[in-house]
């Protein structure tokens, strides 16, 4: 049984609509789950979403996110103490692609600096989902949304993409098609989870 759990993918991937799925399911089978997200809503979260909406520096931007993941993790250790399962909607693995997109011209390896600023400061998932599509898709899928923000963008999504695949190896990861029908993602996430 595994008890804290992420779902990763570009904008458009599906991992928000499958998490949402994956948690009724495990809540019907009788188990204590909660389903929680990065950006988170509290303050820190808010300051976060202005980083986005103003496309602010990238340096800001990486550190916000890292400080709403760390208050976020306090949180998400409380749950996990208690017994309950966490489903959780992006996590530390964003800020590695996203923001690893975001400096890589500033940094050297900038995935390395951004896992050594956080990995220690907060918990560990036990399994991270890695909802791979190809970036023209995910980004049809979101085309009709009522406002697209700075990230959704081809060329930007086609290198977080890569980074999620290099980020994918080791035994904390599994990748899914994220093409494949909900039920079915459903059912190997649910599968996985509960093995
Ligand atoms: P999210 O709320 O998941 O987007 P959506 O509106 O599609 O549900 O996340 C907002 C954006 O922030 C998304 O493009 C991914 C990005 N992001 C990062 O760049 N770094 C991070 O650490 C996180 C958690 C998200």
């Amino acid at each position: 049984m595994k008890h804290f759990i992420t779902f990763e993918g570009i904008d458009g991937s599906g991992k928000s609509t499958i998490s949402k799925l994956v948690l009724e399911k495990l809540k019907t089978m009788g188990h204590d789950v909660v389903l929680t997200y990065e950006p988170t809503n509290s303050w820190i979260g808010k300051c976060v979403q202005k980083c986005i909406e103003t496309n602010s520096d990238p340096f800001i931007t990486a550190f916000t996110f890292i400080a709403d993941r760390i208050e976020h993790g306090i949180q998400i250790q409380k749950w996990l103490d208690t017994g309950k399962i966490v489903l959780c909607d992006r996590y530390a693995e964003s800020t590695y692609a996203y923001q690893g997109v975001q400096l890589q011209d500033k940094i050297k390896n900038p995935i390395k600096w951004l896992k050594e600023l956080s990995k220690d400061r907060i918990p560990q998932p036990d399994r991270t989902f890695i909802f791979v599509i190809d970036p023209e898709k995910s980004l049809s899928r979101i085309q009709n949304r009522d406002k697209l923000i700075p990230f959704e963008r081809l060329s930007f999504l086609e290198k977080v993409h890569s980074n999620y695949l290099k980020l994918a190896s080791g035994k904390q990861f599994l990748k899914v098609d994220a093409l494949k029908e909900k039920e079915h993602l459903t059912n190997i996430c649910v599968s996985d989870i509960i093995k």
